[in-house]
């Protein structure tokens, strides 16, 4: 590899910090230049991780030629449009999670990285992370059996504000989107491991939730049939407070991870809790890293995107992968009755 990547930032709240001080731990790429919606929020941006190429506007990013790779930190209903103006800018493009308000989203950006041969991913960081790794490969030893079921939850108690992305239906708000996407992508993922495959759906989605005065899920579970007979069970919130964590239940022991979702955030030490048979005293695997979530996918989605790959590795997350997460949380919202534009929209 001879080159790394720079990368622009399209938008510049909350997890746009995060990555912009995560890319700075990168051994494959920097930050060269920042997008936002106004020119004081770019030079904002730009003063505090030290960049000088700061737009007023996401097009103007764009049309930098010294950006390699946009990573893109909307909320979720503007990831579509500009996903698709970045491929055509052929940008490789580091999306934040969920990729898309619809499944029908998602694909259309899929068929814009194919058709722009660009490098694009779902900013599912844990994909990419030695523990999920370490995770799969217990499954894979059948280190508790066969897979029976699975457990889930990603969720908190955030302060209601109608106006802001968790609570206003413009914005995409409620928990499914928000963070019941990780517990989705995580089972679907441990489902695939279970049965030998690398993507799997579920046959059944039921699913039972709370709206709230904005219209949007406050609290909601979904319990999902795979083919082989394996259930999971997730849960998500933004008005209740969750664990956060993921168990496998397996024919002969179970598995618990307390941090599945963002292991290791800046660093450190993870825990999987393994009782292989019956009543055995739980023990624990740890898994370290000294890089954070983010450097680590970061530095894989960038390895890749220099290889000319147009996906990462699996079980980094691939088209496949990112459609069938969308279908599936599609048929959730649709369960307990939870509809955007975005899913009246045609074009
Ligand atoms: N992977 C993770 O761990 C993680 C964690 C948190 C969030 N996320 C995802 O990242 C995305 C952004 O989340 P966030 O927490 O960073 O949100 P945020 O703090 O609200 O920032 C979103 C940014 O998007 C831009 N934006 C464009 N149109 C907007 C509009 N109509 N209203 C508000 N902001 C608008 C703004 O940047 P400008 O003013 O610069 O244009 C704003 O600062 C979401 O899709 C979320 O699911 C991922």
């Amino acid at each position: 590899m001879n080159k790394t990547l720079n990368w622009g930032i399209l938008a510049t709240g909350n997890i746009a910090n995060t990555f912009a001080r995560a890319l700075k731990l990168s051994t494959t790429g920097k930050l060269v230049a920042a997008g936002s919606r106004t020119q004081e929020g770019a030079d904002r941006f730009g003063q505090t991780h030290g960049i000088t190429r700061c737009y007023g506007s996401y097009q103007a990013l764009l049309d930098d030629p010294e950006v390699d790779a946009i990573y893109i930190s909307t909320p979720h209903p503007m990831h579509v449009e500009w996903a698709v103006k970045a491929a055509q800018a052929k940008k490789h493009i580091l999306c934040e999670k969920p990729i898309s308000m619809t499944a029908r989203e998602a694909q259309a950006m899929v068929d814009a990285a194919k058709a722009n041969d660009i490098c694009l991913m779902e900013a599912f960081m844990y994909r990419c992370h030695p523990q999920t790794a370490k995770l799969i490969e217990l499954i894979q030893n059948k280190a508790i059996g066969e897979v029976r079921m699975i457990q889930a939850n990603y969720g908190f108690n955030s302060r209601f504000d109608p106006a802001g992305r968790l609570f206003c239906k413009e914005l995409g708000g409620g928990g499914i989107l928000d963070v019941g996407c990780y517990p989705m992508s995580y089972s679907r993922l441990i489902a695939a491991v279970a049965m030998g495959k690398e993507c799997v759906e579920p046959v059944d989605v039921q699913a039972v939730g709370h709206l709230g005065s904005t219209g949007v899920d406050e609290w909601s579970s979904t319990v999902m049939r795979f083919e082989n007979g394996l259930v999971a069970n997730l849960s998500t919130a933004t008005q209740a407070f969750m664990d956060n964590g993921l168990k496998i239940f397996g024919s002969t022991g179970r598995i618990h991870v307390p941090h599945a979702f963002h292991p290791n955030y800046w660093g450190g030490e993870g825990k999987i809790m393994v009782q292989y048979t019956g009543w055995t005293p739980m023990q624990e695997i740890t898994v370290k890293t000294e890089l954070p979530l983010f450097t680590i996918a970061i530095d894989t989605f960038a390895r890749h995107a220099l290889s000319g790959d147009k996906q990462v590795a699996w079980p980094g997350m691939r088209w496949d992968d990112t459609v069938a997460n969308a279908r599936t949380l599609d048929r959730w919202r649709e369960c307990i009755g939870l509809e955007f534009d975005a899913d009246r929209a045609t074009a």
